[in-house]
């Protein structure tokens, strides 16, 4: 008898044991014998014939027929013969059409299927806790992109090559369930900065609109960036797309109220106005910058810095009453602290002609609206001297609160000091309408239409 060929179900008894010892002593014997080798060898090759008959179609004779049916009538199971093959099959690890087999007469049985909808009503109601989905939900995630699919695909793996190569040791690949937002599983993470790149196979995103994945990564506080696999194909392009979003060369949206918007500092806006504004000792009495001389290139610099830092949003502030909208200030978001999800506030009026008359209130309001409602800060902060009455005004009339004195903090004069007011704003008590963001749908640089 060839070795592997049969499994044995259960023990064998001392009696069978020891049939089966003559038996192999009786054919070790036999085998010896070459006569008896040439007539096994015949009645192999016959019984081979046989099965192979059997395997093309060829149906057994009727006397087989009748042979089969009375070998299956004799089978009966006992009771014994039961445990034994229960005891012997555990710990075993069924296989697949095993599973099926069981799963196929389990189906068939009334207290199975009670069984099976009690389970079901029980998940589905477990379902409608949200702490139990945001606990199983990534689990689920991790579990699928780490076990069902091969990850990296092969389209991950060609870009990681391309981020290897062009960018040495800035991004790492966390679409293998390392890293979930927001119940989602992106791609690659920058590794010092808050932020993801997409990639989007053609087949599997056709007709997708990437816009809603970057608006929740966003608002998580991660900016993203969604490359399709077609434009790999242009590899110098995707390299310019991926550099200027990782520079923070990062689009801003416009924000808009009934007499101003917001729009993005460009170098152009550094301008003699702007230029004369950094050095008028009345706008500067309570800014920093009073202590330097301001010069183009320092706005300059300045400006670039800021629009080169992802954790800043620097906006222009433009009269919309006016034919011209003229640029009547500058306010800035950040730096966005997203360990902690706050951020600071910080603005001038550099037209005179636009004090006190709201125009400062209404842009921390648009500011405010943006940082909570598209960026989801938690928190937005103000430092103020105790003196600028104004500034103090302007962010109580944007619903901020005084929240901490900081004495003597700031020089005012030669040896006088001042203090600082702390003001603050929560997202939950932000009481503005949401401000119109316009422009905030290609944010990013990124293609609104598929280009094929
Ligand atoms: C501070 C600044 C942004 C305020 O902008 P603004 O458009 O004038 O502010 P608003 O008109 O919304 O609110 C100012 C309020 O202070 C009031 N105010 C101004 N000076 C005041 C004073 N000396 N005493 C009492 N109230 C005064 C105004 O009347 C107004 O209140 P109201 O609306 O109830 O009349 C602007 O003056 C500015 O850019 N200053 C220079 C730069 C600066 O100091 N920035 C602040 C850094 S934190």
């Amino acid at each position: 008898m060839p070795k592997g060929i049969y499994i044995r179900r259960y023990p064998l008894t001392e009696k069978q044991k020891e049939s089966l010892k003559i038996g192999q002593d009786k054919l070790k014997e036999l085998r010896k014998d070459p006569i008896w080798i040439s007539r096994h060898i015949e009645r192999l090759s016959i019984a081979r014939s046989k099965i192979k008959r059997t395997r093309k179609g060829i149906p057994h004779s009727p006397e087989a027929i009748a042979k089969i049916k009375v070998a299956r009538s004799k089978q009966i199971i006992t009771e014994e013969h039961k445990r034994n093959i229960s005891n012997s099959s555990k710990g075993r690890i069924m296989t697949s059409s095993q599973r099926l087999t069981l799963g196929k007469s389990l189906k068939k049985s009334e207290a199975a299927k009670q069984a099976r909808l009690r389970a079901n009503e029980g998940l589905r109601q477990k379902w409608k806790e949200p702490e139990f989905r945001n606990r199983v939900i990534p689990n689920i995630l991790k579990g699928r992109s780490r076990g069902l699919h091969i990850r990296p695909n092969k389209l991950e793996t060609s870009f990681k090559e391309l981020l290897d190569t062009f960018f040495p040791n800035q991004w790492e690949y966390v679409g293998n369930g390392d890293l979930i937002i927001a119940n989602k599983c992106p791609d690659f993470r920058h590794k010092k900065k808050s932020m993801l790149i997409e990639v989007f196979g053609d087949y599997w995103h056709e007709g997708e609109e990437p816009q809603s994945r970057i608006n929740i990564f966003r608002k998580c506080g991660y900016p993203t960036l969604v490359i399709w696999e077609h434009e790999l194909k242009d590899v110098e392009r995707v390299v310019t797309k991926i550099r200027a979003f990782s520079n923070g060369d990062i689009e801003l949206p416009i924000i808009e109220s009934n007499r101003l918007y917001l729009r993005p500092v460009c170098p152009e806006d550094v301008d003699e106005h702007y230029i004369s504004a950094l050095n008028d000792p009345e706008i500067l009495r309570f800014l920093e910058c009073r202590f330097v001389p301001q010069t183009k290139e320092s706005i300059l610099e300045y400006v670039t810095q800021c629009n080169n830092n992802p954790d800043i949003s620097f906006f222009a502030i433009c009269d919309t009453t006016k034919p011209t909208k003229p640029r009547i200030g500058q306010i800035k978001l950040g730096p966005i602290n997203r360990n902690h999800s706050f951020s600071e506030v910080g603005l001038c009026l550099t037209d005179k002609s636009h004090w006190n008359k709201g125009y400062g209130s209404e842009a921390i309001r648009l500011v405010t609206g943006y940082a909570f409602h598209i960026l989801n800060i938690h928190k937005c902060t103000a430092g103020i001297y105790e003196d600028n009455i104004a500034s103090v005004k302007a962010f109580v009339k944007a619903d901020f609160v005084r929240e901490a004195v900081l004495k003597s903090k700031y020089m005012i004069r030669f040896e006088e000091y001042t203090n600082e007011i702390v003001m603050s704003l929560f997202a939950k008590d932000y009481q503005q309408d949401i401000p119109t963001i316009k422009g905030w749908e290609p944010i990013l640089g990124l293609p609104n239409k598929r280009e094929r």
